[in-house]
């Protein structure tokens, strides 16, 4: 933090900004060692979307991913519940699954030197045990490290590091009353996903997700679905939302009477910190995910839910959706190239960025405050 404050102060005066502005500013975005402590400090207490029930259906069946640059694996148990692991081997940090999707059969063996796990995180057995380490090895204690897990919806999985976190009804609450009703557990997922890596910042990403000032001119096709004047920019505790009525002639409530007139009559593109952009509708949920990678890459990942399985339709909904983070991708790459300069200062939040404003102070608050020393004491099944 200090060294930044010398950057910034050396850097000053070639651009003199009259109004102060909270955006992500270019030393945010190339410095390595912020980079590291956000894998930390926002990513280590924070609820990370990680894949649905689709691919948990019986005993054994589990799905990987990544809580910022923490592998994770999440299982299906016999009793259909699901448990959550760091998806390491105790011994080295030897990943365990490697499919995003999978199924082991009964336990999970090692590649390394096959030290072997039940699907419910215990350490069954170490090769040649008592000549490798003597019999009196505490097997018991090296079982693969458990993590929090919260299936939302009867569908979407999301994982927590940390005990402390808030629960995950609390972590979206400004969100959760009207994602209650859209009965997300009965929508199905497209028959293909979109996944790239771009040479952004994951934190641009998050900026440019939470901008509903772009959107008019950087996705202009969509002025005509969108009555995009009366956009409503909505921020509270780890969500926002950006509301946008849609025109009067396009209808894309499916028939549905059971929701809010203003949530059949418009869409909303919210966003769930650290790293998720959900866009739900009457019909279909688009899930859109940024996984940080390095400083200057990050992946990013989207899925469809929705009630349609014709795939012609699911085709043009998803070109659709990669068309519009093509063209979000494309400008923010340009951003990140432009902020390489540590003597440009960024301008102000319009009206319409103040969600971007707002998470970007969340992260730097999470930045500056340090995890508790028990941040990872304590149960992991109160969810
Ligand atoms: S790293 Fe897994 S058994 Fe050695
Ligand atoms: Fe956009």
């Amino acid at each position: 933090m200090q060294r930044q404050a010398q950057w910034k102060r050396e850097s000053e005066g070639l651009v003199e900004p009259p109004l102060p502005s909270d955006m992500l500013q270019p030393w945010e975005i190339w410095d390595k060692d912020l980079f590291d402590l956000e894998m930390i400090r926002v990513f280590g207490r924070s609820w990370v979307w990680l894949g649905d029930t689709e691919d948990l259906q019986k005993p054994g069946d589990y799905i990987t991913g990544m809580i910022g640059s923490q592998p994770v694996l999440v299982i299906k148990q016999e009793d259909g519940s699901v448990k959550g692991f760091l998806n390491n081997c105790r011994h080295r940090a030897a990943g365990l699954a490697f499919e995003p999707a999978g199924f082991c059969n009964k336990a999970l063996a090692c590649p390394y030197h096959a030290w072997t796990y039940g699907i419910d995180g215990r350490l069954l057995s170490i090769p040649d045990m008592d000549r490798m380490y003597g019999p009196d090895f505490p097997k018991e204690e090296y079982g693969l490290v458990p993590i929090r897990v919260k299936v939302a919806f009867d569908k979407l999985v999301f994982g927590c590091l940390s005990r402390k976190a808030p629960t995950f009804e609390e972590w979206i609450a400004p969100l959760l009353p009207r994602y209650e009703k859209y009965k997300i557990g009965t929508f199905k997922r497209y028959h293909r996903e979109l996944d790239e890596v771009y040479p952004i910042n994951w934190k641009a990403f998050v900026e440019n997700s939470n901008d509903d000032y772009h959107v008019r001119f950087v996705h202009r096709r969509l002025n005509k679905v969108r009555k995009q004047m009366d956009t409503i920019v909505r921020f509270e505790g780890r969500t926002t939302s950006g509301y946008k009525p849609h025109a009067d002639s396009f209808d894309m409530s499916a028939g549905r009477t059971d929701l809010d007139t203003q949530d059949l009559r418009g869409s909303y593109a919210e966003f769930i910190y650290p790293n998720l952009t959900p866009l739900p509708y009457a019909s279909q949920l688009i899930m859109v995910r940024v996984d940080p990678i390095a400083p200057d890459k990050s992946r990013l990942f989207s899925r469809i839910y929705g009630l349609s399985d014709d795939i012609e339709l699911q085709n043009r909904e998803l070109d659709n959706l990669a068309l519009t983070n093509k063209e979000d991708t494309d400008m923010v790459t340009q951003l990140m190239e432009n902020l390489r300069s540590p003597f440009y200062r960024v301008g102000p939040a319009s009206t319409w960025e103040g969600r971007a404003q707002h998470m970007m102070r969340l992260i730097r608050q999470d930045v500056a405050t340090p995890l508790d020393p028990d941040e990872f004491d304590g149960p992991v099944d109160k969810d």
